[in-house]
C-alpha cells in the first residue's frame, strides 16, 4: 500500500497519541514526528515556558503554524498533535484535508489514572489538585469532543 497522506493523532491529553503513535509509525516505516516537541523546538522553549511566558493564545497560534508545516509536508508521516490541537481555529477541517485521522478515545476515568501522576510538564493540569482533576477532565473533554469526533476513524481504549 503506497501511503499518500500523514496520519494524525487526536485525543485529549493521556489518551496516548506520542506513545501509540511511535508504535504505528515503527510498524508501517514512517518516520514519527510529535507536534508538542516540534512546536518546543520552534520555539526555543518547553510548553510550560510559552504557557507561562507568552500566554496561550501565544501558543495556540505558533501551534496552528508549525501543524501547518508539517502538514504541508511531502513525505508521509505519523504525526501525534496535542490534546487542544484539533479544536482551535479550523484546524480540524485543515487536519482532516491533509492527513487521515484518528481520534484515540479513552474515558475520563482511564485518563484520570494515567494524567494524575504525570501532569508537571502539562501547564492545563499542573495546578489543579487531585480532587480536582476528575471534573476538569471530564468538563473539557465534553467540551471538546465535537471536535476529536469530526476525525476520519476512532479507536476506543
Ligand atoms: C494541551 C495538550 C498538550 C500540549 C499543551 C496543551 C491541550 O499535549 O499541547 O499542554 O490543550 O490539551 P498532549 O495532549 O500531548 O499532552
Amino acid at each position: 500500500m503506497v501511503l499518500r497522506k500523514h496520519i494524525t493523532l487526536i485525543g485529549f491529553m493521556g489518551a496516548g497519541k506520542s506513545t501509540l503513535g511511535a508504535q504505528l509509525a515503527g510498524v508501517l516505516g514512517l518516520a514519527f514526528i510529535d507536534l508538542d516537541k516540534e512546536v518546543e523546538a520552534s520555539a526555543g522553549m518547553t510548553i510550560r515556558e510559552i504557557f507561562g511566558g507568552k500566554g496561550e493564545s501565544y501558543f495556540r497560534e505558533l501551534e496552528r503554524k508549525v501543524m501547518a508545516d508539517l502538514l504541508s509536508r511531502e513525505e508521509p508521516a505519523v504525526i501525534a498533535l496535542g490534546g487542544g490541537t484539533p479544536c482551535f481555529f479550523d484546524n480540524i477541517d485543515f487536519i482532516n484535508k491533509h492527513s487521515h485521522s484518528i481520534y484515540l478515545k479513552c474515558s475520563p476515568e482511564t485518563l484520570l489514572l494515567r494524567l494524575k501522576n504525570d501532569r508537571k510538564e502539562r501547564p492545563l493540569l499542573a495546578e489543579k489538585t487531585q480532587d480536582e482533576l476528575l471534573g476538569y477532565i471530564r468538563a473539557k473533554l465534553e467540551e471538546r469532543e465535537g471536535f476529536y469526533q469530526m476525525a476520519c476513524w476512532t479507536v476506543e481504549s
